[in-house]
């Protein structure tokens, strides 16, 4: 008899994919997904750890499960509870302690080890926790069974982070970073186009460190000096897959950005225009209290060579407004850094204390209503820098990728190079598309366009930007 698994998902791109990887290998073990919280046997909730309250949210979370779990109980059936992700990770046993209604409490370096906790914990008298850092990859362990839900997939090659900002728990929950052999992930690469993905993005917490062991050398473990790839040489390999059309990498650290990735966005119109490179302030004082290990104007220097490479790209990023010690002068030089670059998009956010974390006891402390203030002229800045940039696209041609039907029958979504939201109109076009449109219109989170042509072929996209 199959069980039924529904996972919930919270936080970045990376939890995303280790759901989708979870769900993989407990599909082996007669597990069917569900996106009906009640019909399912184990509920499996992915947590994130980034931002404050993040763990008092999961335990509000799982009350509401264990509520259920009581229901099913009552009508003799019963549900099984998981917390995996970042939360797991920093709290472990804690969990247990707290909520002992948990069944498994597993971080995300043990994901492979699930199927195996869950039949261990039908004999175990209570909840088991694994929040180890095993000398064997999850990734070699957890096949990835389940077919992708569209023509855009994640492909995890990174793990883990080094940097230490002070603000940041990342370090901590994921651990030291990490890279996939190039060849296991070449191989699902080839796998995911199989399917009918022809767009990728290359998932890491620090992605742009990715040093991979190099495809002919020891696969397992670090390859001996000399013997592993970076970003832009795995780029440029990918790019040789057939079907292939679009790459994209998320998220980097400006520090790891050399010269062949750089030379990468110039060589390989598969890599797409569009970047998310943080930068988290324009204030040196507050870079290095951050330690971010660069400066304002190494990043805008970046910036340039970037866009020397490649023109047409465009950027993203992340700021944190209200770090400790933060002065108005300081956050003026992020609202001067935010006018040079011009973004296209970006995230913000106030600072919020992680416990643990050396900001957290750092002096200084900028009170809520400074931050809120900062936050709210952070993001009017930003607002118009969306606004402009998509007013911009507005008459252009351009390659869309059909990613679902719209509201409307007929209408298809897609998104443009740039990770546009795209609406059209286009009966016989299909999810898996990729075609030529002029754009129509922009409006406050999407563009409207028109079809011109309509390649069968994804890998048409090749050709970058259509003139
Ligand atoms: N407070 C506020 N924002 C944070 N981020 C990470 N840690 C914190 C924190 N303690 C933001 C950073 C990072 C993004 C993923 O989340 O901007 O780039
Ligand atoms: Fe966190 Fe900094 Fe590492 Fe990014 S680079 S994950 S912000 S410590």
């Amino acid at each position: 008899m199959t069980k039924k698994l529904f996972i919930k998902t919270y936080g970045c791109q990376m939890n995303v994919y280790d759901s989708e990887r979870m769900a993989g290998a407990l599909s082996a073990h007669g597990y069917a997904a569900t996106d009906q919280i009640e019909d399912a046997d184990l509920v499996v909730l992915n947590t994130c750890h980034i931002r404050e309250k993040a763990a008092e949210k999961v335990y509000s979370e799982l009350g509401r499960v264990r509520m259920l779990r009581d229901q099913r109980r009552a009508d003799g059936a019963d549900l099984t509870i998981a917390v995996a992700g970042c939360v797991a990770q920093a709290e472990g046993e804690a969990m247990l302690q707290r909520a002992p209604f948990i069944d498994v409490v597993v971080g995300p370096q043990a994901y492979h080890r699930l199927p195996e906790m869950l039949a261990r914990r039908g004999r175990a008298d209570r909840g088991l926790v694994d929040t180890d850092f095993p000398v064997e990859s999850k990734f070699d362990e957890l096949p990835r069974a389940l077919a992708p839900a569209g023509p855009s997939a994640f492909l995890t090659v990174q793990e883990g982070c080094d940097k230490f900002c002070t603000f940041c728990v990342v370090p901590y929950t994921r651990g030291a970073e990490s890279s996939r052999p190039v060849r296991a992930i070449l191989d699902e690469a080839r796998q995911l186009v199989s399917q009918g993905v022809c767009e990728i993005t290359l998932l890491g917490q620090n992605v742009n460190a990715f040093h991979g062991p190099a495809p002919d050398g020891a696969f397992h473990g670090e390859a001996p000096d000399g013997r592993t790839w970076g970003l832009g040489r795995l780029i440029r390999e990918l790019a040789e897959i057939d079907g292939l059309a679009r790459i994209r990498y998320t998220t980097s650290h400006p520090r790891d950005m050399d010269e062949e990735l750089i030379t990468a966005h110039r060589d390989v119109p598969q890599l797409m225009p569009f970047l998310h490179l943080p930068v988290q302030s324009g204030s040196d004082e507050m870079l290095r209290a951050m330690n971010r290990k660069h400066r304002a104007e190494d990043y805008l220097r970046l910036v340039e060579r970037l866009r020397q490479a490649r023109p047409d790209l465009a950027l993203s990023s992340d700021f944190i407004v209200g770090f400790p010690g933060e002065s108005d002068v300081d956050f003026q030089a992020t609202l001067r850094l935010v006018e040079q670059v011009r973004y296209a998009q970006a995230f913000s956010f106030k600072y919020s204390t992680r416990p643990g974390t050396p900001a957290s006891l750092m002096k200084k402390h900028i009170k809520e209503a400074v931050k809120a203030e900062r936050l709210a002229a952070l993001q009017d800045l930003l607002e118009r820098q969306r606004r402009t940039f998509d007013a911009a696209s507005v008459g252009l041609r351009m390659d869309v990728l059909i990613e679902r039907d719209g509201r409307d029958p007929g209408s298809k979504v897609g998104r443009s190079p740039w990770l546009q939201i795209v609406h059209l109109e286009g009966q016989e076009l299909a999810v898996g598309d990729l075609v030529t449109v002029e754009v129509t219109g922009s409006h406050p989170r999407s563009l409207a366009a028109r079809l011109v042509s309509s390649p069968a072929n994804p890998t048409s996209a090749k050709r970058g930007r259509a003139a």
